[in-house]
């Protein structure tokens, strides 16, 4: 069946939807995005999504195309029309089109675009194995907590990680500090058992899982502590996982090629794995 997007007012075939040549996001990167899980056709943390998604529109000083319940309609009609019950969203918003000019034009009209398509999440073998990551430079800008559709250090990065054969690569600042990965966030436990992750600031995307798994794991009494912690540091955890939408939660088991621990997931991280999947059903 062809797969149907929505651009600006239309559901049309996705090989024929197109946009402007001078859409700013096309020619700056002038735009933003978010990914959704859907499952048995549920928008798993949508409320989540879509703050998150009004905060990088905000930092960015670009208007909502439509108020939040109109975009909520257009999320589900496209997801009806690709009739998937399990799916990743993909919805972008950007500046809108105007000629080539570093300036925000004046008046401009935001563009906004929703593709659906089917989901490839983690299979079994990565979840009871857990996954290996590689370490990179992170040689992002300043203003990592916006979910900006520029993302090329992040694509570098991930290339990286798949010509090395591992899942992810996760970026180091200047401090020796792991930030994130390329496309998701990244924790570690400590030898007392508690889970350790960067904190919400402007180096980091503020995950929508991260959010959940936190809260999660509070209220099953682990302790959370949201500092950095170092690739020294990750090296000699006990366990190590990471985060995303389309990720789940999943173990870590090996970095830069060296076993976490004993090389196999931990009871925190599966603990955690279990009641994610459990917040999934129930929410
Ligand atoms: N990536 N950090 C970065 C840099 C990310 O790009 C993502 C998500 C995350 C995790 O956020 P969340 O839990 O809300 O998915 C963290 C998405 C899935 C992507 O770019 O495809």
């Amino acid at each position: 069946m062809a797969r149907i997007a929505y651009v600006n007012g239309r559901y049309r075939p996705l090989q024929g939807a197109t946009v402007a040549a001078e859409d700013r996001g096309y020619q700056f990167a002038d735009g933003v995005y978010e990914v959704i899980k859907v499952l048995g056709e549920r928008a798993c943390d949508l409320e989540r999504h879509l703050d998150r998604l009004a905060r990088s529109l905000a930092a960015l000083d670009i208007a909502p195309p439509m108020p939040r319940r109109a975009l909520e309609s257009v999320l589900f009609e496209t997801l009806r029309r690709n009739r998937l019950a399990d799916a990743i969203l993909y919805l972008q918003i950007t500046r809108g089109t105007a000629p080539r000019n570093h300036l925000f034009p004046k008046g401009g009209r935001p563009s906004l675009m929703v593709t659906v398509r089917r989901p490839v999440f983690p299979g079994e073998r990565e979840r009871e194995e857990g996954v290996g990551v590689i370490t990179r430079p992170d040689l992002r800008w300043g203003r990592c907590d916006i979910k900006s559709i520029s993302l090329l250090p992040n694509v570098m990065a991930r290339q990286s990680a798949a010509v090395a054969g591992c899942r992810e690569a996760w970026l180091i600042d200047r401090e020796g500090m792991v930030t994130e990965g390329s496309a998701s966030n990244a924790y570690i436990v400590d030898a007392s058992g508690r889970l350790i992750t960067h904190p919400l600031n402007e180096r980091i995307l503020g995950g929508v899982t991260r959010s959940v798994i936190l809260e999660l794991a509070r209220r099953d009494g682990i302790e959370v502590i949201e500092r950095p912690f170092s690739l020294d540091e990750a090296h000699v955890a006990r366990e190590a996982a990471l985060s995303s939408t389309s990720s789940w939660l999943l173990p870590v088991t090996a970095i830069d090629g060296r076993p976490v621990s004993n090389g196999m997931p931990g009871h925190v991280v599966r603990r955690l794995m279990a009641l994610y999947g459990e917040h999934l059903e129930v929410v």
